[in-house]
C-alpha cells in the first residue's frame, strides 16, 4: 500500500490538509493533515481517523462528494470535507478550513443586527413624538417646539448614519482603485486643523499644529480630510477638555514615509476596547458618543480610507495618558 513518489509529492503539494484513502486505510497523508488528525494515522483504519459518521459514510461510500464539518481533531472550526475517488480504489479526501469565511458571514450578520438597532432607536423615538403631537389634545406651543426639535435632532441622526453608511461603502467599492492624485499630507491637515477649530472652542480645548511638509503621496483629497476630521474630532470629544490638555495635529516625514499624527492627553482607551475601536458601530461609551452626535463609524470610515491609500493605521493609547493616532503613508515620485 504504498503511493508512488509524484503522487506522494502532488499530496504535499497541496496547501490544505488533504490524505489519500486505499481500502478504508489512509495510505498517505500530507503533513497539514498529520498535524491535525494526529501523526500516526498512516496506516490505520479510516474509522478511527475520521470519527464524524456523515464523513466516514461519504468515504466508504466511494462515489465522492462534499460535507460540511464543525470540528475535527479538536479543533472546533468549520471544515468542508471533499472526497473524490481516484484509480484504484482509491479516494483523494481534503479538507478545506471555512473559518474565514463563516467570520466573514459572522460579520455581516453582526452589521446588519447592528445597522438596524442604531436606525430602529432614532426612530421609534420620532414615532413616540409625533404620535403625542398628532393626538388631538391641546398642547401648549413650548412643548410642541420642543418635540419638534427632538424629531428634528432624531432625524438628522439617521440621516448621519444613512450618509455615514454610504460612505463606507463607497470607499469599500473603490478600495482597489488607487487614488489617482498627488498631494502633500500637510495641505489636508491644514484644513482639518481650521475645521476643527469650532469644535475645539465649543470644548475649551487648545489645538496645536506642528504641520511640516510630507509628501508626495497618491492621495484622494476629499477623503483624506474625511480621515483627518474625524481623528481630530475624536481626540477633542474624547481625549480634550478644559482641564486635560491639548491635541497636536502634525505630519512630517519619518523613514521615507508621509506621517500624519494626532496626540490628545485624555483618558486613553483600555487595551481590551482598542483591539475594538475601528470595527463599524463600536464605542467605548455609546450614551457619550451618541450625546456628542456620533454614529461610531468614524474610525472604520478612517480604517478603510487608511487601506486604500495603502497606509498603516496604528492607534497607541495609554489609559490616563493619552492617545496617539498614526497614519503612515508611502511617498510617490512627484
Ligand atoms: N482619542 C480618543 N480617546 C479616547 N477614546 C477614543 C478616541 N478616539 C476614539 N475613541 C473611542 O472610540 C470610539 C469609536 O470612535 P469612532 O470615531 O469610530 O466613532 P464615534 O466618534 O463614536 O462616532 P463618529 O466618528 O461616527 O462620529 C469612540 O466612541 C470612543 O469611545
Ligand atoms: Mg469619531
Amino acid at each position: 500500500m504504498s503511493l508512488p513518489t509524484l503522487s506522494l509529492a502532488l499530496l504535499d503539494a497541496i496547501e490544505e490538509p488533504a490524505l489519500v484513502v486505499e481500502e478504508e486505510r489512509v495510505a498517505a497523508a500530507n503533513p497539514p493533515a498529520l498535524a491535525i488528525l494526529g501523526e500516526k494515522i498512516v496506516g490505520r483504519d479510516i474509522r478511527f481517523v475520521l470519527r464524524h459518521p456523515d464523513a466516514l459514510e461519504l468515504i466508504l461510500d466511494g462515489a465522492g462528494g462534499e460535507c460540511e464539518l464543525n470540528a475535527l481533531g479538536g479543533h472546533e472550526r468549520p471544515w468542508t470535507l471533499t472526497v473524490r475517488p481516484l484509480p484504484e480504489s482509491t479516494q483523494l479526501v481534503r479538507l478545506i478550513d471555512r473559518s474565514a469565511a463563516a467570520a466573514a458571514e459572522r460579520m455581516r450578520v453582526d452589521f446588519v443586527a447592528n445597522a438596524s438597532h442604531e436606525l430602529r432607536t432614532p426612530l421609534t423615538s420620532m414615532i413616540g413624538y409625533a404620535e403625542t403631537l398628532a393626538e388631538e389634545v391641546p398642547i401648549d406651543d413650548e412643548l410642541r417646539a420642543r418635540f419638534g426639535t427632538m424629531i428634528h435632532g432624531e432625524a438628522r441622526r439617521m440621516l448621519r448614519i444613512i450618509e455615514d453608511l454610504m460612505s463606507l461603502s463607497r470607499i469599500e467599492a473603490d478600495r482597489f482603485v488607487p487614488p489617482a492624485d498627488r498631494l502633500a499630507l500637510d495641505e489636508v491637515a491644514r484644513v482639518a486643523v481650521d475645521n476643527g477649530r469650532a469644535l475645539a472652542g465649543e470644548r475649551g480645548c487648545s489645538l496645536r499644529s506642528t504641520i511640516y511638509p510630507a509628501g508626495p503621496i497618491a492621495g484622494d483629497f476629499g477623503q483624506l480630510l474625511q480621515l483627518t476630521d474625524n481623528l481630530v474630532a475624536n481626540a477633542i470629544r474624547y481625549g480634550c477638555g478644559p482641564d486635560s490638555g491639548q491635541v497636536t495635529i502634525g505630519t512630517a516625514i519619518e523613514d521615507g514615509r508621509a506621517v500624519l499624527r494626532i496626540i490628545d492627553q485624555g483618558e486613553g482607551i483600555a487595551p481590551d476596547y482598542l483591539s475594538r475601536i475601528t470595527e463599524r458601530f463600536y464605542r467605548v461609551d455609546a450614551a457619550r458618543s451618541r450625546d456628542s452626535g456620533g454614529t461610531g463609524l468614524g474610525l472604520s470610515i478612517a480604517k478603510h480610507i487608511a487601506e486604500r491609500h495603502l497606509a498603516r493605521l496604528e492607534i497607541r493609547s495609554t489609559v490616563g495618558v493619552g492617545t496617539e493616532v498614526t497614519v503612515a503613508f508611502p511617498l510617490v515620485r512627484a
